[in-house]
């Protein structure tokens, strides 16, 4: 029950990841390259087909995090331009933000929150009017709770507006459905290895029509997002993969190719349906326990439950669990600081079933808790 830090790969995945370290290890890595092309290619139209768009506007990158740097590094901006965000952004995305804002003289803003949770999309509109953004970025489902905001709202005011708008789907990919067309986004990262249940270590980066027609490249191009034609010239290649690097662990792609595939084929609404009612059932044992705060706000919530338990630091229970082989994670203040310190706590315990989590998982992982707290009394 970790799937939000990273989930069980299927046996097509671990199938695709190893033939290929195996054709490596046998002709070499550049020649397994050669002899799998058509499959990464492939690879590039299964993530596009779960995203709603075309190969060419997707990006392989090592993790969600970079994917964002990537995105980032190509927005050209001045002292004084505005990056538009909200309370429940990812830390590394609010880390990057503030580093550009100590480095370049951008203007950090954050969008309120309503009063249920999530981003006040009125409140935000209004902002994106007022101070006409450079960029808007939204954390569709933060780290650290059961938290969805609303993407598609603030994608549609972005549209309009005419800003650039970047969501963070690293928690929702694979969770639920995604469709960047409905999102207006200009660019959209996330991991492999969450919900989509892909390998560790790799990522992509949607990048719309929009952004490549206006020439964007990230700041750190190499020869794989442009070629060397002259001394002193260099031309951009036209697709997303401007924003790629040269070397890259194929066999990640060919494992990120083969989940997204699963994905589809296991049905992502039928997902999103499973994870949300198992999430559910967990939040609702688990708030009925005495001594149990369960964390989550949000008109809507997802797979991700958290909670705080009075008497126990997370931490010490996410290994009382794990020695009954119950997989949590421990989270602390610095992965999401407003949204703890709003909370009031420091940390919290993170349950994250997936749709092969079963009912009795639920109630087992919930009953251990109550006996574990039944120890300390
Ligand atoms: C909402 C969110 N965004 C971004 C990330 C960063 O992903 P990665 O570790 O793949 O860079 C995470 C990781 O937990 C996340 O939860």
């Amino acid at each position: 029950m970790n799937n939000a830090g990273s989930a069980l790969m299927p046996e097509p995945v671990v199938r695709a990841i190893q033939d290929h370290i195996t054709l490596e290890s046998r002709m070499g890595g550049y020649e397994a390259a050669e002899a799998r092309r058509d499959a990464v290619q492939d690879a590039y139209q299964s993530v596009a087909e779960l995203l709603g768009t075309r190969p060419e506007n997707i990006a392989f990158t090592e993790n969600a995090t970079v994917s964002n740097m990537q995105a980032l590094s190509s927005i050209p901006f001045e002292r004084d331009d505005v990056i538009l965000t909200t309370r429940n952004d990812y830390a590394s995305n609010q880390i990057q933000f503030l580093s550009l804002q100590a480095r370049m003289g951008v203007q950090v803003l954050r969008a309120p929150d309503q009063i249920e949770g999530g981003v006040d999309v009125q409140a935000m509109a209004d902002l994106i009017r007022r101070h006409h953004p450079k960029l808007v970025c939204v954390t569709h489902v933060p780290t650290n709770s059961g938290l969805i905001q609303d993407v598609g709202a603030v994608g549609s005011v972005c549209r309009d507006q005419g800003v650039l708008y970047l969501v963070d789907a690293c928690q929702s990919i694979g969770q639920m459905p995604i469709d960047v067309n409905e999102l207006n986004c200009d660019f959209l990262s996330a991991s492999s290895r969450k919900y989509l249940r892909g390998p560790r270590g790799a990522g992509f980066l949607y990048v719309s029509d929009h952004v490549l027609e206006r020439g964007l490249e990230p700041l750190f191009i190499d020869m794989k997002g442009a070629d060397w034609i002259a001394e002193d010239q260099y031309r951009v290649v036209r697709d997303a993969k401007r924003f790629e690097n040269w070397e890259f662990a194929w066999a990640l792609v060919l494992g990120t190719g083969e989940a997204a595939r699963y994905a589809t084929a296991v049905g992502v609404a039928k997902i999103r349906d499973r994870v949300r009612a198992l999430a559910g059932r967990l939040r609702e044992a688990l708030g009925a326990i005495d001594k149990v705060r369960v964390l989550d706000h949000g008109s809507e919530l997802c797979g991700l439950v958290s909670v705080w338990i009075d008497g126990w630091d997370p931490g010490e229970l996410k290994a009382a669990l794990r020695d009954r082989r119950i997989n949590t994670s421990a989270q602390i203040r610095v992965y999401a600081v407003i949204d703890y310190d709003e909370k009031g706590v420091t940390a919290s315990l993170r349950m994250s079933p997936h749709y092969y989590n079963t009912e009795e998982e639920i109630d087992q992982a919930v009953s251990a808790i109550r006996e574990l707290l039944l120890e300390r009394v």
